[in-house]
């Protein structure tokens, strides 16, 4: 039992890696407070813990009064204590942009492989504001506002592990998705930063790149594009979220006492080095 007695929350838990998270976590001993912006989400994973050791709390994570509160119910019903915390919530591209960006990429490949390139991403210049502040806000804020309130309860015991879920997006720079990029480089900064701010109070910050995931977030990738990404990868195929949450596992655990403002990219060996 790795996180015997630790109290953990996880942030975007209903589902994907968030959910793969909380059940490994449970599973070694933590109590976990799932949130989504989703409480049925929420609930189905904390009913699927090992000896339902957790709670469910529904929070937008991009809001920060309903942070405070989530923060505040974990106070009230936990006693003060939290021990770690994961910023794992996110968003990927929706509705019509998704359906725009598949024909792009679609069309692109083909190019490429007729050895001309002509059609043009061209995502930046048509982006609204709206769809910028949606991704900062979920990815980048939500990350500052729950840790923002973490570290007021840790504080208290100079203790705690935080890790943050960036992507390799952040390392490379995906051309589809530059706001999305952008959201998880400020993540990674930010947790370098945070590592040097907190880590004379015994508190942990530490971040993870995973590469292309099998999630919900990601079903949408057209088998052209799956295809494309497969033979950039060495190990020949997607992760699981279940790989994801045996890194965050580590991150978590007394296994990785000295690491601090470092990120691990479980990624198959679509990017090496870094
Ligand atoms: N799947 C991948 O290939 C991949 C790769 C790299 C990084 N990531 C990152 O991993 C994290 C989890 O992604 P996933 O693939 O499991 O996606 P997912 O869509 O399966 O799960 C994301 C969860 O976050 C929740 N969520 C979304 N917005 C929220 C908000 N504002 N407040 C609270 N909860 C919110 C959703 O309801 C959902 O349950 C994300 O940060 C994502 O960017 C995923």
């Amino acid at each position: 039992m790795r996180l015997k007695d630790r109290i953990a929350l996880v942030t975007g838990g209903g589902s994907g890696i968030g959910r793969a998270i909380a059940l490994r976590f449970a599973s070694e001993g933590a109590y976990v407070v799932v949130n989504d912006v989703k409480l049925d989400t929420a609930k189905k994973t904390v009913g699927e813990l090992d000896g339902g050791r957790g709670r469910a709390i529904a929070a937008d994570v991009s809001d920060s009064a309903q942070v405070r509160a989530m923060f505040a119910e974990v106070e009230r019903e936990l006693g003060g204590r939290l021990d770690i915390l994961v910023n794992n919530a996110g968003i990927a591209v929706s509705g019509g942009d998704r359906e725009r960006l598949r024909e792009r990429a679609e069309a692109r490949i083909a190019e490429t492989f007729a050895g001309e390139i002509t059609t043009h991403w061209d995502v930046t210049m048509n982006m609204s504001d709206e769809t910028w502040h949606r991704m900062i806000g979920v990815h980048l804020n939500g990350t500052f506002f729950c840790t923002r309130e973490a570290l007021k309860l840790m504080s208290r015991v100079n203790r705690g592990v935080i890790i943050n879920m960036s992507s390799v997006a952040a390392l490379s720079g995906l051309d589809t998705v530059p706001h999305y990029s952008a959201a998880k480089g400020g993540i990674l900064s930010l947790t370098r930063a945070l590592a040097r701010e907190v880590g004379s109070r015994g508190i942990r910050v530490n971040a993870i790149c995973p590469g292309y995931i099998e999630t919900p977030m990601t079903a949408g990738i057209s088998p052209m594009m799956q295809k494309v990404l497969l033979s950039r990868t060495p190990l020949g195929r997607w992760g699981q979220p279940e790989e994801i949450a045996a890194t965050a596992l580590f991150l978590a655990s007394d296994d990785s006492a000295f690491y601090t403002g470092q990120w691990l990219s479980p990624n198959g060996g679509l990017v090496i080095g870094g």
